[in-house]
This record gives C-alpha cells, structure tokens and sequence, in this order.
C-alpha cells in the first residue's frame, strides 16, 4: 500500500515537472504585460509618422509606469526574504533606470536627434530587466518557489493596474 502511494506521488510529481506547472496568475499577468510592450517596442520600429511615433510611445511609457509600479508596490516587497537580495536590488535599480530614460524621452519630440536611438535603447534595457524576470533561476522562478500564495497576489495586480491605468492614463488625457 505504501509502495503504491510513493509510486503514484513520484509519477505526477514527473509529469508535473516535464509538461511544465501552468504559471500562477501573477506571474502570468506580468509576462503578458511583458509580451505586450516587447510587440510595441516591435511595432515602433516599423513607424515613419512622427505623430504614430510619438502616440505609440506615449502607450510604452505608460505602460511601463503601471507595470513597474505594480511589481513595486506589491511583488517585489512581498518577495522580500523569498527572492535573492541582489537580485530584488538590481530590479529595483533597473526600473529607476528605464523611468528615467522614459523621462527624457518625454521632455522630447519625435524630430529631435536621438530619440529613435533612446526609444531603441529603452526597449532594449527592458528587454535585459523583463530577462532577468523570467529566466530559469530568475526573479519569477524565485517567486514560484517561495510561500506567497501567486494566484492571489494576481487578483491584486490586476485591480492595482486598472487604478494606475485609469489613473495615469486619465490624467494625461485630461
Ligand atoms: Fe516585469
Ligand atoms: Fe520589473
């Protein structure tokens, strides 16, 4: 009897581990976020009109704040003690340094010298942080392995970038 059960434990804990844990809903909501700016970073690319340019830049940034503010405010402190020290620092420095740049882009215009190349470099730098997030071992892999309950931090997330996004995004508007 004992033996079926170990037998039984051992098979699903391989399957689990070879088809892979359906990622929780927080991790799930932030790599969407992630897929989503990686497309515009894309998209932007492809642009000549310095108005798509300068609108489509406007929807990076904005969602860059809501998604940098959101891990701020609720993962990245909640993990405190589950994510490596270094590693929860270095995100946090890595953020100061895209909203800075977010910033100067912003004080511009399409037309000026250099803003394609900051736009491109942006992307770029989010694409090493959004790395640093995802890879094996990385900050999300961390997250996964620690005792904060995801699924319920997700709801959270989710509530917390509807304000942002209304709030931020409304505010511009007006
Ligand atoms: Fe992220
Ligand atoms: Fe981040």
């Amino acid at each position: 009897m004992a033996t079926t059960q170990t037998k039984t434990a051992s098979t699903k804990a391989r399957r689990t581990r070879r088809t892979g844990r359906r990622d929780p809903l927080a991790v799930r909501l932030l790599k969407q976020d992630h897929r989503e700016v990686e497309a515009w970073f894309d998209e932007y690319e492809q642009l000549e009109d310095e108005r798509e340019k300068l609108a489509l830049f406007n929807q990076i940034a904005l969602a860059l704040k809501v998604h940098t503010r959101i891990e701020e405010e609720i993962l990245y402190p909640e993990e405190r003690g589950q994510i490596e020290d270094d590693m929860l620092d270095e995100a946090y420095v890595e953020h100061d340094g895209a909203k800075k740049l977010i910033a100067e882009i912003e004080a511009m215009q399409p037309s000026d010298d250099f803003y394609d190349a900051k736009v491109k470099v942006l992307g770029e730098y989010i694409k090493h942080h959004v790395k640093e997030e995802e890879q094996p071992g990385g900050l999300f892999a961390q997250a996964k392995k620690g005792d904060e309950d995801l699924d319920a931090m997700g709801e959270r997330l989710k509530a917390r970038k509807a304000e942002l996004m209304a709030e931020l995004g409304g505010g511009k508007a007006n």
